[in-house]
């Protein structure tokens, strides 16, 4: 007796479609599963088979053969079972439903029980893209299914339910419909704590505005730290399609929140420096997203930027620039996607005071080069904006005046993205940080005294192609946020006030 059932695999970010077929014959009894099969598939005999006794339910005494096709794929992870499982019990005739409009995935335990496994949601996107109408998760999951459009969602416990299921003694319920919440953001950090530092929230709210990287350098306690921390109550709303991207990254680190299983607030990361290179970049023996791709859609923070490793640092660069981190493996490769909004914050030396107003700073001149060195040249190309954040001063701090709230600003962040969105749209660029270079030329039209300031600062400065470029897409943000068509003087005045650092600081280098 031969049955086919639709089973989903999973490679870093993608699934694919893979056809479980259950080949039962007289013979000897056996169970062999062939087909590109990796350990976890392989013990799935084992679980498959314990499961069945455990559920009072009769294997079959004969000789099954699984085959997960395509064959010349490698399949990997445990959530193959339940289709295995449903095969074999087709096969043997118990199901009486029509399951080839179905999918199923899940682990089986020993006992029975169907365990959670990690992405779901992409898995059960895939199943609808390919036609499936139904899907059959571990119960733990289902609600985290039930966020894919266009497939009904059965969430099974334990495979004598799923029998029960199939052959019509007991119908599970199907899951109702994810309706989406409002966003999920705290607004506990809000940018009315942070006192004065007009200078930092006007460039935080540039980069919050055009997705742009920014590095923050200042002396000890002069708030860095805390503005970063505020960045997500300025970033604009998540659109549904960036929600599911970043819900499939935790759903596959199997990171999801079992209660809120569609992510809406912009993530913010934060790793720690002593961060290895795969806990920032992903990998590791079975791939994880890092740092980086959990960041996805959101920001990436990295706090004390001097003291992460430097090759830690090193690997975020080509991530940086694709918007994808490519993961090598024995097997073949994993793409995780990072666009993300890179944050630093960092000390301009070792005691921390080096151009400081008023304090002096006890570093020599070749600790302060040590010290910054540590950032190569390359990495701080990537930020857009540099900002020095200076000590607030006595009278911001004891005033009375109130600051302006986040969600202020962040009604104007919104506005600005949306003239981005209407520019960019049909085209994969999503904000003005990530306008290509074929494009820059058209996006970033200059008036001709805008143009001839950033000739006379080009020259004078001496400015790299890649700082010219930074500038353009700078400056075009600003003009965004007053609603200017074109780029004029004051909006490249602005931007170039946001390139002073690799002068100061790194002007030695
Ligand atoms: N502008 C400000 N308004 C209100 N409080 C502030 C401000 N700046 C700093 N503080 C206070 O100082 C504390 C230290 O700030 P924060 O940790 O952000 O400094 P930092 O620049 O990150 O310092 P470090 O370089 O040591 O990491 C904050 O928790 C806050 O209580
Ligand atoms: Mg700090």
């Amino acid at each position: 007796m031969f049955c086919k059932v639709n089973g989903i695999g999973l490679n870093g970010m993608n699934a694919y479609p893979v056809a479980v077929e259950a080949e039962l014959s007289r013979g000897i009894e056996r169970f062999d599963v062939v087909g590109m099969a990796d350990v976890a598939v392989k013990e799935a005999r084992e679980r498959v088979k314990a499961a069945f006794r455990s559920s009072g339910i009769k294997f079959p005494a004969a000789s099954v053969v699984i085959n997960l096709a395509p064959a010349d794929v490698k399949k990997a992870g445990s959530h193959h079972d339940l289709a295995m499982a449903a095969a074999i019990l087709s096969a043997t005739g118990a199901v009486v439903d029509d399951i080839s409009d179905a999918a199923f995935l899940g682990e089986l335990s020993l006992g029975g029980e169907v365990r959670g496994v990690n992405g779901v949601l992409p898995m059960t996107i895939l199943a609808r893209k390919s036609g499936i109408r139904r899907i059959f998760v571990p119960e733990e999951n289902a609600y985290e299914a039930s966020v894919a459009e266009g497939i009904e969602v059965y969430g099974v416990s334990s495979l004598a339910g799923l029998l029960g299921h199939l052959d019509g003694s007991r119908r599970i319920e199907k899951m109702p419909k994810y309706v989406p919440k409002e966003e999920n953001y705290s607004s506990a950090l809000d940018f009315c704590d942070v006192r004065g530092q007009s200078f930092a929230k006007a460039a935080l709210e540039v980069a919050a505005c055009g997705g742009h990287n920014i590095i923050m350098i200042g002396p000890p306690g002069s708030g860095k730290s805390m503005l970063a921390k505020r960045i997500p109550s300025i970033l604009p709303k998540m659109t549904f399609e960036e929600s599911v991207e970043t819900t499939t990254v935790y759903s596959i680190a199997g990171m999801l929140d079992k209660s809120s299983p569609l992510i809406t607030a912009r993530p913010f990361r934060s790793p720690h420096h002593t961060v290895s290179t795969a806990g920032l970049a992903g990998g590791g023996t079975i791939p994880r997203p890092g740092e980086i791709s959990l960041a996805h859609n959101g920001v990436l923070f990295l706090d004390e930027l001097a003291e992460f490793l430097r090759p830690t640092l090193e690997v975020l660069r080509q991530p940086l620039e694709d918007q994808v981190v490519t993961i090598s493996r024995v097997s073949g490769t994993v793409t995780y996607p990072c666009e993300i909004m890179l944050v630093a914050a960092m000390n301009p030396c070792p005691c921390g005071y080096y151009g400081h107003p008023t304090k002096k700073c006890v570093c020599s001149q070749r600790q302060v080069s040590q010290y910054l060195s540590k950032v190569s040249g390359p990495l701080l190309d990537r930020f857009d904006i540099h900002v020095e954040v200076s000590p607030v001063e006595y009278d911001s701090l004891s005033s009375s005046e109130k600051e302006e709230p986040s969600a202020s600003i962040r009604e104007r962040v919104q506005r600005a993205r949306e003239i981005q969105n209407e520019r960019f749209r049909g085209t994969p660029v999503t904000c003005n940080a990530r306008i290509t270079s074929d494009m820059l030329h058209d996006v970033c039209r200059l008036t001709s005294s805008a143009n001839e300031l950033l000739r006379d600062v080009f020259d004078r400065l001496g400015l790299t192609a890649r700082a010219y470029d930074k500038i353009l897409k700078v400056a075009r943000t600003v003009a965004d946020m007053e609603g200017s068509a074109d780029i004029d003087r004051p909006h490249v005045l602005k931007a170039v006030r946001y390139r002073t650092l690799d002068r100061k600081f790194w002007a030695n280098e």
